[in-house]
């Protein structure tokens, strides 16, 4: 990024993040999920903010079409833009984080450094980040095809849409991977709960 903020420095208060979480009784964390359009990321992490809330768990969702309708409305999809609007939602998962809420961050997020850009701010900030990639078949994204965008894709009505004729780049090493189309929503949001569970967020 081009940094034009000069001489400005982070100003500490008098209660820290560890005093937000005690209080939250939990702690703060970003889980990111990736995957192609229609792969179930918003499916998912819908169903574990009702599982976490139940469980007395403040978390929040940040989803791609609520960020781009908001904040991020100046941003299109050309690589360049994407890159903006995932450091943009990575910023904004880290303030979140910071306040020790659970972080639901979906979207597409096809480009390997924009997570990664974002698996580093969070590491600095020593917060913890667990990339979930929702892995199916681009086959069975278009056959689900909820907002018959794939089919505006196939019909050239929609330029550079991620599968079709722009590029998706799958994790090396992703914290989890859930093949949506062979688990139930059950098993998700279980697995999910257990990673959480087992890392003392929850
Ligand atoms: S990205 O790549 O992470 O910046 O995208 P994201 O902010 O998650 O937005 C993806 C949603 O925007 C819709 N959409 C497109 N997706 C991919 N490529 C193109 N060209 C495109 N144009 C619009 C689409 O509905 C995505 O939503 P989901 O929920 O993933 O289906």
């Amino acid at each position: 990024t081009d940094v034009k903020a000069t001489n400005v420095h982070w100003h500490d208060g008098e209660v820290s993040r560890e005093d937000r979480n005690a209080l939250l009784k939990q702690k703060g964390a970003t889980l990111w999920f990736t995957g192609l359009s229609g792969s179930g990321k918003s499916t998912v992490a819908v169903a574990l903010e009702k599982a976490l809330t139940e469980k007395g768990h403040l978390c929040y969702r940040l989803d791609g079409d609520n960020i781009r309708l908001g904040i991020n409305k100046n941003l299109g999809f050309s690589a360049e833009d994407r890159a903006e609007n995932i450091r943009r939602i990575g910023e904004i998962s880290k303030l979140f984080v910071d306040t020790g809420v659970i972080t639901l961050s979906s979207f597409v997020s096809p480009y390997r450094a924009d997570r990664d850009l974002v698996r580093e701010l969070h590491k600095d900030g020593e917060m913890d980040f667990i990339e979930v990639f929702v892995d199916v078949p681009l086959a069975v994204a278009e056959e689900r095809d909820p907002k018959g965008l794939y089919k505006k894709a196939r019909a050239g009505e929609i330029k550079n849409f991620t599968g079709i004729d722009d590029p998706y780049e799958a994790p090396l090493q992703p914290e989890l991977v859930l093949n949506s189309h062979e688990m139930s929503l059950e098993q998700e949001v279980e697995t999910l709960l257990k990673v959480l569970s087992e890392r003392g967020i929850i």
